[in-house]
């Protein structure tokens, strides 16, 4: 793995020249979609995808900071961009190639075609980031259809993501398995996320109540409290006493349907949304 070169390709037709210089009939193509700013969690994801393709097989990180999904008041413009530790960490994680596209390579030819999940994108983030997911699907699918893979590996942490891109690769049959991986954490709990750079010592401090909170209620649950208004009261109080400046929401809601649920049954996931600091951090627990 480590004595090949990692690519680094900017426009579809390199990726797709490169692609077919391979010996695909060696293994899959496996894919991982990020917006760069990688860490552990990340490299996490990587890892799996390295073990997913095997020897053989292709691992590539797409680094797209996808502009479709943010909103017009959100973080765009300073989302971090460390590019060149982006390519050393894919590369010690065992990535084959970067597929880096400018937003000009994606959307630059008066792009009038969106993927709109119905259901699932409704509530949670969905509801407090119009649009969002409508720009997250977009452009997963057009990942999916230029980077051609067999497999592609997505984080727990961003629960609701995955719900609503297993319900695109469902129901537009989409010939692409899905990995999920569970959320990697800082020592102290915090789940890794590549907006925690702007937390200042004091923000990250309390956003520790997120992760505090989830986990002990995780622990009540299994202590038999399967209350949702006990559990979710717990955490949301938390994250009053830290200071949160704004609660999105506390919600358990059913594992699949993401409906929202008044017992804490196994496959219940409880999520939340809040702000520190000035930064929006989400995080969640699965029952299991
Ligand atoms: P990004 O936030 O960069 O995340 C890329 C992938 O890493 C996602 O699947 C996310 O769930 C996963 N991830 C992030 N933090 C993680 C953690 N602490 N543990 C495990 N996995 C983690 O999610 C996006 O980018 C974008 O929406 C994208 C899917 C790339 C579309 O633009």
């Amino acid at each position: 793995m480590s004595e090949r070169k990692m690519r680094v390709l900017r426009t579809i037709g390199a990726y797709r020249r490169w692609l077919d210089s391979r010996d695909s009939a060696e293994g899959p193509v496996v894919l991982v979609p990020t917006m760069g700013a990688l860490h552990a969690g990340h490299a996490a994801l990587i890892r799996r995808a390295r073990r997913i393709a095997g020897k053989e097989g292709t691992v590539v990180v797409s680094v797209f900071v996808n502009p479709t999904q943010f909103g017009p008041k959100e973080d765009l413009s300073r989302y971090p961009r460390p590019f060149a530790a982006d390519k050393r960490l894919s590369e010690a994680c065992g990535a084959d190639a970067i597929f880096h596209p400018s937003p000009e390579e994606m959307y630059g030819t008066g792009h009038s075609v969106w993927v709109d999940e119905g259901v699932l994108s409704a509530g949670l983030c969905g509801a407090v980031r119009p649009g969002h997911f409508r720009g997250v699907c977009t452009v997963v699918l057009k990942l999916f259809m230029i980077c051609a893979p067999d497999d592609a590996v997505f984080g727990r942490k961003d629960y609701q993501q995955c719900a609503v891109i297993a319900r695109m690769v469902r129901d537009l049959n989409l010939p692409v398995r899905l990995r999920f991986e569970d959320t990697v954490r800082e020592a102290d709990g915090l789940a890794m996320s590549s907006r925690n750079a702007y937390l200042d010592a004091d923000a990250r401090a309390r956003a520790l109540s997120i992760s505090r909170g989830l986990l002990s209620v995780l622990a009540d649950w299994r202590g038999g409290e399967e209350r949702a208004s006990v559990l979710k009261g717990r955490v949301r109080r938390g994250l009053e006493q830290a200071g949160a400046e704004r609660i999105d929401y506390v919600e358990l809601v059913d594992g699949e349907s993401l409906a929202p649920s008044s017992v804490a049954g196994r496959g219940c996931v409880l999520l939340v949304a809040a702000v520190f600091g000035g930064t929006r951090l989400i995080d969640n627990v699965l029952f299991e």
